[in-house]
């Protein structure tokens, strides 16, 4: 009941992660792991990607804790503690701590922020997407002060909304976040962030008004957000992910990461489908994908498959540009038919 199988890719992707990650000189890591149950994720962190010497598990849960102890005991270097995680534990700061709780990471987001070096990097997951992706408004506001896009781009609005969340617990304690690896996946979001010195700038999270927002179309009510709207990759990280060699779903995991790869460098929030383009200009067919994502790179603009939906494109040009293009190619293939026909 504690072991969820669904999940044995996403701890694949922890490891690659790890393994990415270069937090500075080397030496060995230390761990937190919030919400243990088992202490699968972390076990695997500490034995698999050879990075941590320490890592600390917390489980309140009597049936959970009695499987995590034993687990950790046969393992140098974890402790299991039985406590609630929504406070830092012995051993803080720590270099990297986890979050993967059943629905939301709220929480636990102060106590592990307040756990984490400065330089390190908080891993956090959310699976309450019936709320992120904007199918309970009320239960977003409350939970975490937004209004979420609902739709075609709700999975993504839920993760920039974490996003958000995550920065604006950072600001609360005098730091600030720097998405290295963020993504949507079956039915949850997952970022891991680094924690930096507060700047002097603001934070990139932000409200998008539909009146004036330039990117894919949201939806006619808004406002919407705030939401995080800067990067949620560090490129050179992701160029660096592979899947390691003890993968529960090695397959899986490398098509996750080879569509990460191709979208990692494109600062577009949102993206656009083929079928959504046709259906709001009203165009006798979608374009193809792959027309679309040649003529958009033609023009100088950056533009790639998301990992988000099968049918999505991330860019960095502007509506305009992209709609403009879209016609284009229908035009096109509408002379194109003409021609054939006659
Ligand atoms: C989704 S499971 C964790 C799965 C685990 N990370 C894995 O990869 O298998 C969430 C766990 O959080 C635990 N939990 C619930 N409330 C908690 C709290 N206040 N502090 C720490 N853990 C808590 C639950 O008992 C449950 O075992």
């Amino acid at each position: 009941m504690f072991y969820n199988p669904v999940m044995a890719a996403d701890r694949d992707l922890a490891i690659a992660f790890v393994r990415a990650w270069r937090p500075g000189p080397d030496r060995e890591l230390t761990g937190w792991e919030v919400t243990a149950a088992t202490g699968i994720r972390g076990l695997r962190l500490l034995t698999e990607s050879e990075r941590f010497a320490s890592f600390v598990f917390t489980e309140p849960n009597d049936d959970a804790f009695a499987a995590l102890a034993p687990n950790a005991r046969r393992h140098p270097g974890a402790v299991a503690i039985h406590d609630d995680g929504r406070h830092p534990p012995t051993g803080a700061p720590f270099d990297y701590v986890d979050i993967d709780p059943y629905g939301s990471p709220a929480p636990f987001v102060p106590a592990a922020l307040a756990a984490l070096r400065t330089g390190g990097v908080i891993g956090v997951t959310a699976t309450d997407m019936l709320v992120l992706a904007g199918a309970q408004p009320a239960v977003a506001k409350r939970r975490y002060g937004a209004v979420p896009i609902r739709g075609r781009l709700g999975q993504e609005s839920g993760l920039r909304i974490l996003l958000m969340f995550l920065a604006r617990a950072a600001r609360s304690q005098g730091r600030s976040v720097r998405p290295l690896l963020s993504y949507v996946r079956e039915h949850y979001v997952r970022t891991y962030v680094e924690l930096v010195d507060a700047g002097s700038g603001d934070d990139p999270v932000g409200t998008i008004d539909p009146t004036t927002w330039d990117g894919p179309p949201v939806g006619a009510r808004g406002p919407y957000g705030p939401l995080w709207l800067g990067s949620l990759f560090d490129a050179s990280i992701v160029a660096r992910l592979t899947t390691p060699g003890s993968a529960a779903q090695t397959r899986e995991v490398d098509a996750l990461i080879a569509r990460l790869r191709g979208e990692a460098g494109i600062d577009g929030a949102f993206y656009y489908e083929p079928n959504s383009l046709a259906a709001s200009l009203r165009l006798a067919a979608p374009p193809s994908l792959a027309a679309l994502l040649g003529a958009l790179a033609a023009e100088g603009y950056r533009a790639a498959r998301t990992h988000v939906r099968p049918e999505g494109v991330r860019s960095d040009a502007p509506r305009s540009a992209v709609e403009r293009i879209a016609r284009g190619l229908a035009a096109n293939d509408q002379s194109q038919n003409a021609r054939v026909r006659a």
